[in-house]
């Protein structure tokens, strides 16, 4: 089962486009047509309740993922007829409706930007009850009355009877505990009302046409900056164009399109150069910034954080964000019509102003050889950016640290799930500096590894730190068993004479046979 690709979340152009809503004002009465929707193609099942609002769909908030999700099992599970025009039409509506608060889904967008998927539950009863088979995200990033977790719990064991002996869940009274006490304690943790939301539900999504000043960074690539011309296609819909500068200099174009949900969950689908990426970015209140992560749309664990803004004199990011004491470094200031006014600060001096665009400054600045390791301000025109001076690198951190790859291809339906690796360096002091060049190379986790040679047969660590999985299904050479590998991912970095290296843990597990929007 494929699950709904962020493709089909960002088409709303062409459903509007289809249905003849160019106009802002004549986008405005699809509202009326979503209502009609829900009425023809769920009403026969959802029965009205006495306050008017359909049973089940009412009391419930999600993030756009997770009504895509709800849709797609409505028409998968138990029939429902909708065309994919529709059915973003629903989502849309729904999510609009009722999503979640920035506030609310702040703490959880990893899931929703298909981060790692190494969690720390806030909560360890949860934790084991409700995140053992999918995400913790996955429930934190959904509000209901109580009555609506109860029905939840239901849904779990009527259509999965088996699940009260799943995922260990035989250590505890699972049924009895999510079906009685537990929907109160959900309701009060993620309960359908909250201030929260009743304060952003109000909100109008400012327009986001215009030029943005873009910084990013991507692991196994480096560091990118540009600009973004957003066009307004429609009611909460844009086409873009990028034009990206990488870190080595080389540049990349891109074009594609978005849809912004619930006033600040921007998804969008995008061609950048000779790739196809998802974006899921979240929008500031006023407008003006614009950040998150996107990713390859076949290999989602690779992919670039990104921070866009378009204020005149704000700044996006800077790169790289680090200078040595005793060095120099060019620095690209990511920023909107930033002027040329620069200044550094304690120990640190800026050389030369190298060049001015609309979408960026480049610096050349220097650190004084005794200018003590930290964080500096640099001011440029009412702007700050933090700007990390350091002696030297003392550690390694690998990010993520740790990570799951999965098998595939070999001719079955499942391709295979890469995994990317960055070396991240630190300060004697634990402060970060930033990502850095390393070597990479794989060894066995423990002697079990050991003992299966998981190292040899698991897959490659490319030199960029992107590990391609081995093929999927039986191998000969290892008596027929798979290639599932249990892996200590190392990187080694040089910094002056000095070799520093850093570790994480990589699991090679089989095929994701069932993907969802949320995992
Ligand atoms: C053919 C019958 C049928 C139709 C049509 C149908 N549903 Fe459902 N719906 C169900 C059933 C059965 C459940 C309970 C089991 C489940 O959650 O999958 C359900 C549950 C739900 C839930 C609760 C899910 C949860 O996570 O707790 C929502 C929300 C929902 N439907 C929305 C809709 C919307 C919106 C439509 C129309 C686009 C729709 N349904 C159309 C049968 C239907
Ligand atoms: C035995 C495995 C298992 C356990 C344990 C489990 N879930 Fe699920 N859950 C699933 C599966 C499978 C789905 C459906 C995925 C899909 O629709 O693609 C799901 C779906 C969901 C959804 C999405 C529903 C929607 O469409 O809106 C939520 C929310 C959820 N689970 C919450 C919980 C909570 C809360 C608990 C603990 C009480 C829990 N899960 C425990 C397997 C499990």
């Amino acid at each position: 089962m494929k699950y709904t690709s962020w493709r089909f979340l960002a088409a709303m152009v062409a459903v509007l486009t289809l249905s003849g809503l160019a106009s802002a004002r004549q986008a405005e009465a699809r509202e009326p047509s979503a209502e009609a929707l829900l009425n023809a193609k769920c009403s026969a099942c959802h029965p009205r309740t006495r306050s008017g609002g359909l049973f089940r769909v009412d009391e419930q908030r999600k993030s756009p993922e997770g009504w895509a999700m709800t849709v797609r099992r409505m028409r998968e599970w138990h029939g429902l007829i909708v065309s994919e025009a529709e059915e973003q039409v629903l989502v849309k509506h729904l999510a609009d409706r009722q999503g979640l608060a920035p506030s609310e889904s702040a703490p959880f967008r990893y899931g929703l930007e298909r981060r790692t998927l190494v969690e720390s539950p806030d909560d360890p009863e949860l934790a084991v009850l409700c995140a053992r088979c999918h995400s913790y995200a996955r429930v934190g990033l959904q509000r209901r009355t109580a009555p609506e977790w109860r029905r939840l719990a239901h849904m779990h064991l009527g259509q999965w009877p088996t699940a009260e002996y799943q995922a260990m869940s035989r250590d505890r009274r699972w049924w009895e505990i999510i079906s009685g006490e537990l929907p109160d304690k959900l309701a009060a943790k993620w309960g359908f009302d909250s201030t929260a939301w009743t304060e952003w539900k109000t909100h109008r999504g400012p327009d986001l046409s215009g030029s943005w000043a873009v910084s990013g960074h991507r692991p196994g690539k480096g560091d990118f900056h540009g600009r973004m011309e957003v066009r307004r296609a429609a009611a909460d819909s844009y086409r873009m164009t990028y034009s990206l500068t990488w870190a080595d200099g080389s540049a990349t174009a891109g074009e594609g399109r978005s849809v912004v949900y619930t006033g600040y969950e921007w998804r969008g689908a995008t061609r950048l150069g000779d790739e196809r990426i998802s974006e899921v970015f979240q929008a500031s209140a006023d407008g003006r910034r614009l950040e998150g992560r996107w990713y390859l749309d076949d290999q989602d664990a690779v992919g670039a954080d990104m921070v866009a803004v378009r204020g005149k004199g704000a700044i996006a990011g800077l790169s790289p964000a680090a200078v040595k004491a005793g060095g120099s470094a060019r620095i690209v200031v990511s920023g909107k019509d930033l002027g040329k006014t620069a200044i550094a600060g304690d120990g640190l001096k800026v050389d030369k102003v190298i060049s001015a665009t609309a979408d960026s400054l480049t610096l050349q600045v220097s650190a004084d050889p005794s200018a003590a390791a930290g964080p500096r301000e640099i001011v440029i025109g009412k702007a700050k950016a933090r700007l990390m001076v350091y002696d030297r690198i003392a550690s390694v951190k690998v990010e993520p640290d740790t990570m799951v790859a999965r098998l595939g291809g070999n001719g079955g339906p499942v391709p295979p799930a890469h995994a990317q690796f960055d070396a991240v360096a630190y300060t004697a002091g634990g402060l970060r500096i930033g990502p850095v060049p390393a070597e990479w190379s794989v060894a066995n986790f423990d002697e079990i590894a050991e003992h299966d040679q998981d190292a040899r047969f698991g897959g490659v660590l490319r030199p960029d730190g992107r590990f391609v999985p081995a093929d999927a299904g039986p191998n000969p050479a290892r008596r027929g068993n798979n290639n599932i590998a249990n892996l200590l991912v190392k990187a080694t970095v040089t910094d002056g004479g000095a070799t520093i290296g850093g570790t994480a843990h990589l699991f090679v597990a089989p095929q994701r046979w069932n993907d969802a929007e949320i995992r």
